[in-house]
């Protein structure tokens, strides 16, 4: 028996995190993780950086590069005939950020003190105040305080199980060898649409089936109507309102389905990729031997604090409620072992940052048009496009726009919502606003440099207020 302060299960970006801030603080923590790479060995980092946030941006960045030289270069005067691509080293520099990070983790956890154990953890059941935590392939380990960070694992479709060969999820999908020539995609999702992107620059056909009549429902309603003109620009074909009726698999894969308007379709494909969301992973953890609550959807049951019903038992990241994001598994991570050392751990999910990393990257933070309309909060809202903004311009990259919303009376920003390039950094400056309860106001009045695409949010927060200079 190997004796901790804290033993945190999973290695994610919750756990890694959360294990790290643990003995920063002066505990002594152990993270137990069981993901096994390709090859069969520990990887540590979990979905975000095995097989979710970093191989797929590597992959978007590849084939973004692509789509550029092909149909974007020649408007600076440059042209790249023959242009040729390689997926094996696109996916081998992809597979070697992914190594070079999941390694740093392990050296963190040795500049940390954090000790590292490779096996599945499972609960054993309680020594007085201690937990007792079986850890496959290793001896024991007794907590006073356990971290639950198990994260989530791909939903299947009933009728389309993973077959990891035609029917796949979002692991196989970032490592197919070839471009399928036709990829169906179920869930017009993140990863519906990200990957989706990944693989129509590099040439596959793209039909994506989605169950919802409307487009990215959880986003502003008009970066919603835009982005979805632009996806099917691109070439995307994008169903809506449909539902799955059957999936066979053979010499292809054929997917049966009926569309908005009742009729039976059918879509013949080379792959499918089932992007239809993640169910929390808090099976086979031995969960009950202890008491552990599970709600209707399987996510640990916790307060605003990641505290489960259980005395010093915390879970985090995806195997909770709230968004299934890395930001927000880490924050929650810090957030605890805080707590733990007796600080005031806070995270806010109202301050979570949603993005989207296709073309247009679309990002947002708190609350939408729709939102507030249906809470009844009078709001005043500012925009303006990149369209009219010189770095845009210079950039070539001139879709979208921002748009701020502030609260009528107090002025107070309520959200932000950002489609156009960079967005995913952009929102950054709406995030910190809104964490310092700036008004509207506020960020009108910071001195945002020139020629930058910040000056978007800087235009669109003089919008609020009517009083956009360019536009
Ligand atoms: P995970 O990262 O899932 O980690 C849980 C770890 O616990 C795993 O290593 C697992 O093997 C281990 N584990 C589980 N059970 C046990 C056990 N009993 N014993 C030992 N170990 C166990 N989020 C973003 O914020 N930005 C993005 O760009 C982004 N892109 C994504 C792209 C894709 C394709 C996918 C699938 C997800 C993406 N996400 C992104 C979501 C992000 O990956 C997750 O929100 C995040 O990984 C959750 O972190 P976590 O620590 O809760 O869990
Ligand atoms: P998602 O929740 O984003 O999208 C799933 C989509 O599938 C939804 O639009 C849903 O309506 C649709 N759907 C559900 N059942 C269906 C059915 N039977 N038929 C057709 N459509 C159906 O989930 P996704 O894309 O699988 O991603 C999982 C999680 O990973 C997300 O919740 C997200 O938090 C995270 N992620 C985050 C990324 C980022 O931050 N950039 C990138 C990729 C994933």
């Amino acid at each position: 028996m190997a004796d901790f302060d804290v033993v945190v299960i999973g290695a994610g970006p919750g756990g890694y995190v959360a294990a790290i801030r643990a003995a920063q603080l002066g505990m002594k923590v152990a993270c137990v993780d069981d993901w096994l790479n390709a090859q069969g060995k520990p990887s540590l980092g979990g979905t975000c950086l095995n097989v979710g946030c970093i191989p797929s941006k590597a992959l978007l960045e590849s084939s973004e590069n692509l789509e550029k030289i092909s149909h974007d270069f020649a408007a600076h005067g440059i042209t790249a005939t023959d242009v040729k691509f390689d997926v094996s080293k696109m996916l081998a520099r992809k597979d070697k950020i992914v190594s070079d990070f999941t390694g740093g983790i392990a050296m963190l956890f040795k500049k940390n003190k954090v000790t590292a154990f490779a096996g599945k953890a499972t609960f054993q059941g309680k020594e007085g105040a201690q937990y007792v935590i079986a850890v496959q392939g290793s001896e024991p380990l007794r907590a006073k305080h356990v971290i639950v960070a198990t994260g989530s694992v791909p939903r299947a479709l009933p009728a389309a199980p993973f077959d990891g060969k035609q029917v796949v999820d979002n692991s196989v999908a970032l490592a197919f060898s070839e471009v399928p020539k036709r990829l169906a995609i179920i869930g017009a999702g993140v990863i519906g649409l990200e990957l989706g992107s990944v693989w129509r620059r590099l040439g596959s056909e793209v039909t994506i089936l989605e169950a919802m009549p409307a487009f990215l429902p959880m986003a502003d309603e008009q970066v919603a109507k835009d982005a979805l003109k632009s996806f099917s620009k691109q070439g995307l074909k994008i169903q809506l309102g449909v539902q799955i009726e059957r999936v066979s698999t053979g010499k292809e894969v054929v997917i049966t389905w009926k569309d908005a308007q009742g009729a039976m379709q059918e879509l013949v494909a080379d792959k499918l990729i089932v992007a239809i969301g993640r169910v929390a992973n808090s099976s086979g953890l031995g969960g009950e031997k202890i008491g552990l609550k599970l709600d209707q959807a399987g996510r640990i049951e916790v307060d605003a604090h990641c505290k489960t019903g259980l005395p010093n038992v915390y879970a985090i990241g995806d195997v909770v409620r709230g968004p299934m994001l890395a930001h927000k598994a880490s924050e929650e991570g810090v957030m605890v072992a805080e707590i733990i050392a007796g600080q005031a751990g806070h995270c806010d999910l109202n301050l979570v940052p949603s993005i989207m990393y296709a073309t247009p990257e679309i990002a947002w933070v708190g609350k939408t048009e729709q939102q507030l309309k249906k809470d009844g909060v009078p709001y005043k809202a500012g925009q303006f496009p990149f369209m009219a903004n010189g770095r845009a311009r210079a950039l070539g990259d001139t879709s979208g726009f921002v748009k701020i919303l502030a609260h009528a009376a107090t002025d107070r920003i309520l959200g932000v919502h950002i489609m156009g390039p960079m967005a995913s950094e952009l929102i950054q400056q709406g995030v910190t606003a809104m964490a310092y309860a700036a008004s509207s106001e506020d960020l009108a009045r910071t001195i945002h440099g020139h020629p930058t695409l910040s000056e978007v949010i800087h235009e669109a927060a003089l919008g609020v207020d009517k009083r956009t200079i360019h536009i």
